[in-house]
């Protein structure tokens, strides 16, 4: 039996959608018709995806440091994208605020508790070979990484502590930038030259991270936060999703990062230095760093515990 459905709705629906467009909707319609069905692999391009992981060595266990970062940096992807949301919406409420929040949230929950896939997921042997394959490049140069943060919290908070008493609103972004606290992760404390790692890292991303501080730091989380009217942001769920994200961000997942790599730099096999070169076991504990996106969200002693249990 013929399909007799009456599609007069849809093509209506259609002839609006394209009128208002200025777009002939029989157009539209061939193209329709000539289309050829999507599929699975078109839709998600699987074929470019998957021939996206390229070995620097022969080492098995590479595939997996390789494929595992490239799903970080899509779920920190994800991240930028919900943030964007919140970022860009009229009249925020609450329930829209918690609920990108609690997605967010559990994002990085992911990150942290699949952290073992590096942490048990390759063979010391194998990573202590292709890593020299690596130097000087580093998940310390992770874009995403840096975006999510700016756009997370007033730059303020993203300041070395040593310098935070010379920086407020009015600090030029230039200024601010050579102040970030990941800035010490490359360079040398005592002369201030900056690492290969730094150099190459801002040589590509300096400008986009410029105009981003310059764009989020009146639209990031914490701004649209005090933004909402007093009642809200007293709002137990909200606060509450608002220091998991903090805690998982800055706490849960940096330790799972920290344990990942004393796994394997403290292995007993190389020379104990992070392809990076920074000064890793200081740099990367969160109780040295102390990157808190939302400090008014927690008590003094919290404050004074951070990164310590
Ligand atoms: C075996 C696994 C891993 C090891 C041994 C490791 C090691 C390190 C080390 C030593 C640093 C300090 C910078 C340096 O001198 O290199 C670092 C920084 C970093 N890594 Fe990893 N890493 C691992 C996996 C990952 C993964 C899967 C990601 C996800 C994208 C990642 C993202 C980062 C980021 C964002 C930083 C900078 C952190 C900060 O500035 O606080 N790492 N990593």
């Amino acid at each position: 039996m013929p399909d007799q459905h009456n599609y007069d709705d849809i093509i209506g629906a259609l002839q609006e959608k394209y009128n208002k467009i200025d777009q002939d909707t029989d157009d539209h319609l061939y193209g329709l018709l000539y289309s050829k069905p999507i599929t699975y692999w078109d839709y998600i391009q699987t074929d470019a995806l998957l021939n996206l992981q390229i070995q620097r060595t022969t080492l098995p266990d590479e595939m997996v440091f390789i494929a595992y970062h490239q799903i970080n940096e899509l779920i920190f992807k994800m991240i930028l994208w919900e943030i964007s949301q919140v970022a860009e919406k009229n009249n925020l409420d609450v329930i829209f605020f918690e609920n990108k929040i609690m997605r967010i949230s559990r994002y990085f929950d992911m990150l942290t508790t699949s952290f073992n896939i590096m942490r048990e997921g390759m063979e010391v042997e194998q990573y202590m070979k292709f890593r020299y394959t690596l130097t000087p490049a580093s998940g310390f140069q992770s874009a995403q990484y840096r975006l999510i943060e700016f756009a997370s919290t007033e730059l303020i908070n993203l300041i070395d502590y040593r310098f935070r008493k010379d920086i407020d609103r009015n600090t030029p972004y230039t200024h601010a930038f050579e102040h970030l606290y990941w800035q010490a992760a490359g360079k040398d404390h005592k002369t201030g030259k900056k690492s290969t790692l730094l150099i190459n890292f801002e040589n590509r991303y300096k400008d986009e991270f410029l105009r981003f501080m310059e764009a989020y730091n009146t639209k990031n989380l914490w701004t649209r936060f005090k933004e909402l009217p007093q009642d809200d942001q007293k709002d137990i769920d909200l606060v509450k999703a608002m220091r998991h994200f903090d805690y998982t961000v800055n706490v849960t997942w940096v330790m799972a990062h920290y344990n990942a790599a004393r796994h394997y730099i403290d292995s007993g096999i190389g020379d104990g230095e992070a392809t990076g070169g920074s000064d890793w076991k200081k740099y990367m504990h969160p109780k040295y760093q102390r990157r808190i996106f939302f400090p008014d969200l927690w008590t003094e002693e919290e404050l004074k515990n951070w990164g310590n249990n």
